[in-house]
């Protein structure tokens, strides 16, 4: 079985970014995967622009699965817990994809999970010394503001948020490796220290790092040894990390280019 991953096509944020993701479609379909998943930052902030990135793998004959990125939840006057927990599903049901968010599938044997995980500042250079109530802030004068703080609005601290969807995947994961020989988890945000690209020097994605993810995320990964292959994106830097037996991905589209990788799972064809 062929997988195809891709993560932050944040479809109607930049022409050229979105020119690549038409490129990016046309190569798929030459591919011709039997799965495809999206690991979040499907659109740009408006529910809009998620249908129609949704949209465009409509003639794509593998099965579509997603997960939330920050941006696909966010809203000015709205609820993210509803757009994560409601709306986010019935969007992709309309275009034929199925949300991966607690609801995993077995395709030939191969489980397939997915969350879009959030972060607890545990991703942090601490060699910045910076207080943690202005990471909670996310905002640090002069250096850098976390979008998320204008447009996530959800009732849950984000340590409560990421304790939250960190158990919730441990009970996906217990639930899937009853019958999954081999299980692709996807996450937005990133879940190993080892997959944060560092720019010395730079202390706004410093202090950015923070809002990468959660070493919990990766904590829960190690716990159940069918997880094989891990994927995510958010950061829009490619890297690799092998743990144990799971090679973890980031997939690392930009705004301005967009990629994929395949993956090769499951019994042999032949
Ligand atoms: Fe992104
Ligand atoms: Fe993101």
């Amino acid at each position: 079985m062929r997988i195809a991953i891709t993560a932050d096509l944040h479809w109607g944020s930049r022409e050229q970014g979105d020119a690549s993701t038409r490129t990016l479609v046309h190569d798929l379909r030459e591919e011709d995967p039997d799965v495809l998943i999206l690991a979040g930052d499907i659109g740009s902030g408006r529910q809009e622009t998620i249908h129609q990135c949704l949209d465009l793998f409509s003639d794509l004959p593998a099965r579509r699965f997603f997960v939330a990125g920050n941006h696909d939840i966010w809203t000015t006057d709205g609820d993210s817990e509803r757009i994560f927990r409601e709306t986010l599903p019935e969007i992709g049901k309309e275009h034929g994809f199925h949300y991966l968010e607690g609801c995993p599938v077995t395709i030939e044997g191969v489980g397939i999970a997915g969350t879009m995980g959030w972060y607890d500042y545990s991703l942090r250079d601490e060699s910045l010394g910076i207080d943690l109530v202005h990471y909670e802030r996310k905002y640090l004068r002069r250096v850098a503001s976390w979008n998320d703080r204008r447009f996530v609005r959800w009732r849950f601290s984000d340590r409560e948020l990421t304790d939250l969807l960190v158990e919730e995947l441990r009970g996906t994961l217990a639930a899937l490796s009853v019958d999954a020989e081999e299980i692709v988890v996807v996450t937005h945000h990133l879940p190993f220290e080892e997959l944060v690209i560092r720019y010395p020097g730079h202390r706004a994605w410093a202090f950015a790092n923070a809002y990468l993810g959660s070493v919990r995320l990766g904590e829960v990964l190690l716990e159940f040894p069918r997880v094989r292959h891990h994927f995510c994106g958010h950061s829009h830097a490619r890297s690799v990390v092998q743990k144990g037996a799971m090679r973890s991905v980031n997939v690392g589209s930009t705004y301005l280019n967009k990629r994929y990788e395949l993956l090769e799972v499951g019994p042999d064809p032949i």
